[in-house]
């Protein structure tokens, strides 16, 4: 058996690749348009396993995703290849619009093509799972229940609002095609293999290299922290057992304001790298200008994969974040090749490709 990962070299699709070729014996089609974000470093441990097949290209190209269904003839589509980052959405939206929207309508369209000449059998045992996240219902106010499924849609930048958009394309082609999904929308990640310009990848490296940690506005920005392991569980358990059409919430209950989150990454490189001078890592922390439209708070209420699947995470915030620090101390060759761009000249050797 096999499935199709799409964006398969970047963050979460790289942890998941990781854990699923462990846990499995199943093969990994693993297609990745190696943006900025993806990171063939990432899975340097899979080089000559042939349970995984890397393949670069677009979710956009219908032609070359049609030729992988019929000459791999996964049972499963995962689809977590995206634009991710705010930030960058608000300087150049064009690429959100491009991949998020218009390339997940191409990869639906070719997926329910090969989907539609399945036998009987293989077409009631197949899956497309769409990964998407809690921002596109919008932000919550301090008193706020945290979202559930049934919270209107309410994106607020064009990276969220890209998001909704597949979310709606995702569901469309259920209701209308009968197309096998399952939606997960999940909060905030982090965890190893995370690219440094979010917030805790970045605040870790910053502090190790002296740099300021820049925090916007007043630091009180709350969102909702699961270690990218526990996601990539849930997606497992959704991929199982999930209702069609459906979609899950993802989170751990760990709601922290990005102040206190980057006071606890200083405190705990207090501990494990203390500094020569004595000084502390928090007397980095340096107050920079909000983001435009920055969301207040994001919490998930992640009850129904709890109640009707039986998913829990397996880590806190407080062990999750331990392991994730350690993770960066111990592997300082991944983030000098991520950060000096090292990786996308050897990507560009190994695999011929312009990047
Ligand atoms: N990071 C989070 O906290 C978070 C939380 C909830 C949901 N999500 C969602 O999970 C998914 C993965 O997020 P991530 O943080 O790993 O993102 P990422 O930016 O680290 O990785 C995205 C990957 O997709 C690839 N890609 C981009 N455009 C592509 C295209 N057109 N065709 C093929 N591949 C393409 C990139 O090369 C990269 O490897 C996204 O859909 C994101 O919206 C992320």
């Amino acid at each position: 058996m096999t499935i199709l990962v799409s964006g398969g070299a970047g963050f979460i699709g790289g942890n998941f690749v990781l854990d699923w070729l462990v846990q499995h014996d199943e093969t990994v089609v693993n297609l990745d348009k190696l943006t900025y974000a993806g990171n063939l470093d990432t899975l340097q441990g899979l080089r000559g396993n042939n349970r995984h097949v890397f393949v670069h290209g677009d979710i956009g190209d219908r032609e070359l995703v049609s030729d992988l269904l019929s000459m791999h003839r996964p049972r499963a589509v995962i689809n977590f290849a995206a634009e991710s980052h705010v930030d960058r959405s608000i300087h150049g939206p064009g690429d959100f619009i491009q991949t998020n929207i218009v390339g997940t309508f191409n990869l639906l369209e070719a997926v329910r093509g090969y989907w539609d000449g399945l036998a009987e059998d293989e077409k009631q045992g197949f899956r497309f799972l769409h990964v998407s996240t809690d921002e596109v219902y919008g932000t919550l106010s301090k008193d706020d229940a945290p979202f559930n499924e049934l919270n209107r849609y309410e994106p607020n930048s064009p990276y969220s609002a890209s998001k909704a958009a597949s979310d709606h394309l995702v569901r469309a082609w259920h209701h209308t095609y009968g197309l096998p999904v399952l939606t997960t929308n999940c909060s905030n990640n982090y965890g190893p293999y995370h690219f440094p310009e979010k917030l805790i990848p970045l605040v870790i490296l910053n502090a190790l290299s002296g740099k300021s940690l820049p925090i916007y506005g007043d630091g009180q920005q709350i969102r909702d922290w699961l270690y990218v392991r526990d996601h990539c569980s849930a997606i497992r358990r959704v991929l199982e057992a999930g209702k069609l059409g459906e979609t899950y919430n993802v989170g751990g209950w760990n709601e922290k304001p990005n102040l206190e989150v980057v006071h606890t990454i200083c405190a705990i490189l207090d501990e494990l790298r203390p500094k020569a001078d004595g000084s502390r890592y928090s007397d980095q922390i340096t107050f920079v200008r909000d983001r435009p439209g920055h969301d207040r708070r994001y919490a998930i209420d992640a009850r129904k994969l709890e109640r009707e699947l039986g998913w829990r995470p397996a880590e806190t915030f407080e062990t999750g974040i331990r392991k994730t620090i350690a993770w960066y101390l111990d592997n300082q060759d991944w983030v000098r090749n991520v950060t000096s761009g090292a990786y996308r000249e050897w990507v560009g050797k190994q695999y011929e490709v312009e990047l």
